[in-house]
């Protein structure tokens, strides 16, 4: 018999999705278990009663920490972790000051190895078991990324960042290179353990029509890859898009032109979106990716949560490391809660905890096997001590129920609050 391992601890899993049902769809159990066997979840219940009938199994008591899946972070920029929080620039003007130089360093291998082992311990140290990266230009970017997350045993989605204008000299393919070398990694990649490839156009402005028009007809070869780019992040960028692409009847249409507009495609930031393009990104049913604390320290505006889950649109959730502020999922819920209080609607804790897991696991197209505890899912989980810091511990103590329990973690808390992460199974923090 396969070796099984039991956690103990408190339990939270969705069984629906919050922003339809309320709290009710989440499923709380104050003593509860997840037995894991072969990587997956095996069964998920009572743990006295799971001990019981399992008594071979491993146990793993976690006390009162909560267990929940992995969260999952649907938009980053891996190459951008060493330029985290840098001052002081609105979005072109911190591409062209930080990214750009820091980008043009991931043809070395061995930078770009360092790099992607470092973000993802660092994601791991912050209960993040899955993220769906851009790298930079360079192929080797995409190998030093899945090789790590391989190692790792990690659920990730990545993709070569394809710019062929408007960037610097080292930083540009070609239409023809960024559509062979995209193919080349997909055919290398794609599939093989817990790995898949994402088409990924940076946005608009950097790449020519004819590149959009390879990327779309790569991705019509390859229509169960996942398609991921940027989309109305801030004003300026929409304007310079209308100057590039003067035919175009909006920002979407640079996409939709060029067959990059799909039911596997993912947008990020998507803030400043017109009719037209809410209209058509719900009728092909894309996913939105909203980055909450790249979107204050960008300055780039506040997305309509609300308005866009109650128009049916999928939306997932993430750091958008480096733009974004932090690599926890705990303060991007913090940050979501506080936009959302912004435009005149509290989140619920359980709508927050459900957009980091099943909600981006949805975005990506995972939720099947990610994103939620279930048997048969596999056994991506994170352990939250809910009384972390002295300032957390003070406000939890208070707490009448799971909710008000958990809330002060998502809103102060941060990687001391993860008692541990599990992927596939093996605790990796
Ligand atoms: N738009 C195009 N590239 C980027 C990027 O790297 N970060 C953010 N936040 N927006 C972008
Ligand atoms: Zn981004």
């Amino acid at each position: 018999m396969t070796a099984q391992t039991l956690l103990l601890g408190q339990t939270l899993r969705f069984t629906a999705d919050p922003f339809a049902e309320g709290p009710a769809a989440a499923i709380h159990d104050s003593a509860g278990g997840i037995l894991i066997e072969g990587g997956r979840i095996a069964a998920i219940g009572q743990g006295a009663e799971l001990r019981a009938a399992h008594p071979q199994a491993r146990v793993v008591d976690h006390g009162d920490a909560l267990l929940l899946a992995g969260f999952v972070d649907a938009h980053v920029h891996y190459p951008q972790t060493a330029i985290i929080a840098s001052w002081g620039k609105r979005l072109i003007d911190w591409l062209n000051l930080y990214t750009f130089p820091e980008e043009m360093r991931f043809g070395d291998p061995a930078h770009a190895a360092g790099i992607a082992a470092r973000y993802l311990d660092l994601t791991l140290a912050n209960g993040t078991t899955t993220v769906c990266s851009y790298a930079t230009i360079h192929p080797e970017s995409v190998d030093a990324f899945f090789a790590a997350a391989q190692a790792r045993g990690q659920r990730v989605v990545a993709g070569k960042t394809c710019m062929d204008r408007n960037a610097p000299e080292g930083l540009r393919d070609t239409a023809q290179s960024a559509y062979d070398d995209s193919r080349a990694l997909l055919r290398k990649w794609h599939g093989v353990d817990r790995l898949s490839y994402a088409i990924t156009p940076r946005f608009s402005p950097t790449s020519t029509p004819e590149q959009l028009e390879a990327l779309g007809a790569l991705w019509a070869e390859h229509p169960d890859c996942l398609m991921q780019t940027h989309l109305s992040e801030q004003t300026d960028e929409i304007a310079w898009v209308r100057d590039l692409y003067p035919q175009a009847r909006d920002y979407l249409d640079t996409y939709e032109a060029h067959g990059l507009l799909g039911a596997n495609g993912l947008y990020g930031h998507a803030i400043h979106l017109e009719p037209r393009e809410r209209d058509r990104l719900r009728e092909v049913g894309a996913a939105l990716v909203h980055c909450p604390t790249s979107n204050t320290f960008i300055g780039s505006g506040l997305f309509d949560m609300a308005g866009l889950v109650a128009d049916g649109h999928r939306v997932g959730l993430a750091t958008d490391t480096g733009g974004g502020s932090s690599f926890s999922m705990l303060r991007t819920m913090a940050a979501a809660y506080e936009i959302g209080q912004l435009r005149g609607t509290a989140l619920h804790p359980a709508q927050l905890l459900w957009l980091a897991t099943v909600g981006s696991a949805r975005a990506l197209r995972l939720d099947h096997r990610i994103g939620n505890l279930a048997p048969g899912m596999e056994a991506d989980i994170v352990a939250l001590d809910l009384a972390s810091t002295p300032a957390i511990a003070q406000r939890s103590t208070r707490a009448q129920d799971i909710w008000e329990a958990v809330f002060p973690t998502i809103m102060m808390g941060d990687d001391r609050a993860i008692r541990a992460t599990w992927v596939a199974g093996q605790r990796l923090v």
